[in-house]
């Protein structure tokens, strides 16, 4: 029995006393360090690990606008752009039809529908948890207009996706839209973005604006910016600069990687700004050394 006696004997054993609990903080993105093992896992699949960032990119539109330019073969357009990716968002449809099983990357699921660009927009409804689950989302993306005339409809769809998200793990994004009548700046962006996260939201899509650092900075969880309507090659790289200089944690863009005249090497250049720390100078180099392969 002198093993038992080993273990039943406290002399020469550690217990740590006085030494705090050592928990998982210093999560590698904020905010999230009180969430469940599995929800921080998906936000590792979506993030880089090591930069804290995230190039996703955005396909979802043809949800409200029908075969968009630069979407109308999603086959064609997208399928390519796949594997540059970190994170892709978009439909339930699109992902069953036409994105690879084999991709491996992690999905942000556009978790609500409704109005088309034909109507007013944001009078939606949420999917079932169900498909998502089945779906093996990284994150459920769900609109929320500040000030439209949808705001509560589109604010309980964010809160009964984040009781969903918390009962399985899965990441709710808040997606961000502010009325017509108020201004695009960092005081509505700002307090779009704050709402999701006080309702429950574990990363923000957000667009850049002038004072975006402020936007950042009062939001308590990760934000990532939308591209917007189509710029030049070099203005949008400037774009993704900024947001990151002023402490965005990636970028969710659609239209300019897609409707670029050459989306495989912009995608390629978006990623070095993000992930490398290129210039919006140095990004643009390679986007023209790439696209003249
Ligand atoms: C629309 C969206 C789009 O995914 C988002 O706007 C990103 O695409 P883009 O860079 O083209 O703006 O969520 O609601």
């Amino acid at each position: 029995m002198a093993d038992l006696d080993g273990i039943l004997e406290n002399k020469d054993k550690d217990y740590g006393i006085g030494v705090p609990v050592q928990r998982d903080g210093g999560f590698f993105l904020k905010g999230l360090d009180n969430c469940d093992w599995g929800l921080k896992d998906r936000m590792s699949r979506i993030f880089n690990v090591k930069t804290g960032r995230t190039v996703m990119l955005a396909f979802d539109h043809g949800y409200i606008m029908g075969p968009t330019s630069g979407l109308e073969r999603l086959d064609l357009n997208i399928v390519p752009l796949i594997e540059y990716a970190d994170s892709l968002m978009c439909t339930r449809g699109s992902l069953r039809s036409v994105v690879p099983s084999t991709s491996n990357k992690a999905i942000c699921l556009r978790y609500s529908a409704g109005t088309s660009i034909l109507t007013e927009l944001n009078d939606e409804c949420i999917i079932d948890p169900n498909d998502a689950i089945r779906l093996n989302a990284s994150a459920m993306a769900v609109m929320v207009s500040i000030g439209g005339k949808y705001e509560a409809k589109t604010i309980e769809n964010l809160v009964r996706t984040a009781d969903a998200g918390y009962k399985y793990g899965i990441p709710t994004m808040g997606v961000t839209a502010v009325g017509k009548e108020l201004a695009r700046d960092s005081r509505y962006f700002a307090t779009a973005s704050r709402i999701c996260a006080e309702n429950g939201a574990n990363i923000v899509k957000t667009y850049y604006c002038e004072g975006f650092e402020k936007v950042v900075n009062s939001c308590p969880v990760p934000i990532v910016i939308a591209g917007g309507k189509k710029l030049e090659e070099f203005d949008a790289l400037d774009l993704c600069y900024k947001a990151i200089n002023d402490g965005a944690s990636g970028v969710d863009m659609g239209r300019n990687v897609f409707q670029s005249e050459a989306p495989i090497a912009m995608i390629q250049a978006v990623r070095a700004v993000v992930h490398e720390g290129y210039t919006p100078k140095m990004g643009f180099e390679l986007f023209e050394e790439l696209r003249n392969k």
